[in-house]
């Protein structure tokens, strides 16, 4: 499988705060990769480095070798990256349905005048739109609640609504920034099976996840920030026994009195 993201070099800056320093970092096409780390590690900021929200102050962010840096967000949605929010973003007063239907738009070819005139080709993608939409509600098991306002479902569900309206863009690589935040365990166990089919479809996925237990099943490969420097990365069990990881998580050991 090839390398499908690739950061090399990357530092991000906000005022004095160096949020990210100096990362490498690589995702291959077909993993479920886990970026890790206590708050503030600067793991949504990585995230708002490949897609377009911040850009880098130096390194390079590439999808498939080509260059991501100074795109837009939308480009980089074109080009194949979807994410969700860690502070959820959804359209409340919209039903499920129409939320995961802006995903599509995100990717329809058919430009504003055409969609505000109703123009056939955009009735046509309307359509197909719709049936996919219902398509994704149901992958991600909330079919039965398509026409409900995005506000009134659950948290658990808005993430997975979420979660089908990033995949409405048809993305090759998508990023879940705390997917089971607030989810109670059957919730989460279903959620990793989500994540699973996802990826088994052929997406591949790059997840912020402070849950241990689902970092652990479902990861090929994990990363672990720590004030915005990578300490550490490798198979899940070896980055768990890791003491740089146990130090960053736990404090460091003081001294027995
Ligand atoms: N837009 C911003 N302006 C100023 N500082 C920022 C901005 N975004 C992030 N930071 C700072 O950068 C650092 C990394 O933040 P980031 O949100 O990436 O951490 P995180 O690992 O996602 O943390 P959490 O687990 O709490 O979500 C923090 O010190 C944060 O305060
Ligand atoms: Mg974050």
């Amino acid at each position: 499988m090839g390398r499908l993201l690739e950061l090399a070099g990357v530092t991000v800056r906000f005022g004095g705060v160096v949020a990210v320093s100096d990362l490498d970092l690589h995702v291959d096409e077909g993993e479920i990769f886990s970026l890790i780390g206590p708050n503030g590690a600067g793991k949504t900021t990585v995230f708002n480095i490949v897609t377009g929200v911040y850009e880098a102050a130096q390194g390079s962010v590439t999808l498939s070798g080509r260059s991501l840096r100074g795109r837009r967000p939308h480009q980089v949605t074109r080009l194949g990256v979807a994410r969700t929010f860690q502070n959820l973003r959804l359209f409340g007063n919209m039903s499920a349905l129409e939320n995961v239907m802006v995903g599509a738009d995100a990717r329809h070819r058919t430009g504003i005048p055409g969609a505000i005139l109703g123009l056939p080709t955009h009735r046509a993608e309307e359509t197909s739109g719709r049936e996919t939409a219902r398509e994704l509600l149901a992958l991600v098991g909330i079919a039965e609640l398509a026409e409900d306002a995005a506000s009134n479902l659950s948290y658990g569900d808005q993430r997975r609504l979420e979660i089908a309206r990033a995949l409405a863009t048809e993305p090759r690589l998508l990023l879940l920034d705390e997917p089971t935040a607030g989810m109670n365990p059957p919730e989460k166990s279903a959620l990793q099976g989500l994540v699973r089919s996802i990826r088994d479809r052929g997406v591949t996925v790059l997840l912020i996840e402070h849950d241990m237990s689902v970092v652990m099943t479902i990861s090929d490969r994990v990363a672990v920030l720590d004030f915005g420097r990578k300490i550490a990365e490798g198979q899940p069990a070896d980055v768990r026994t890791d003491p740089a990881v146990i130090t960053a998580y736990l404090g460091a050991p003081t001294d027995a009195a």
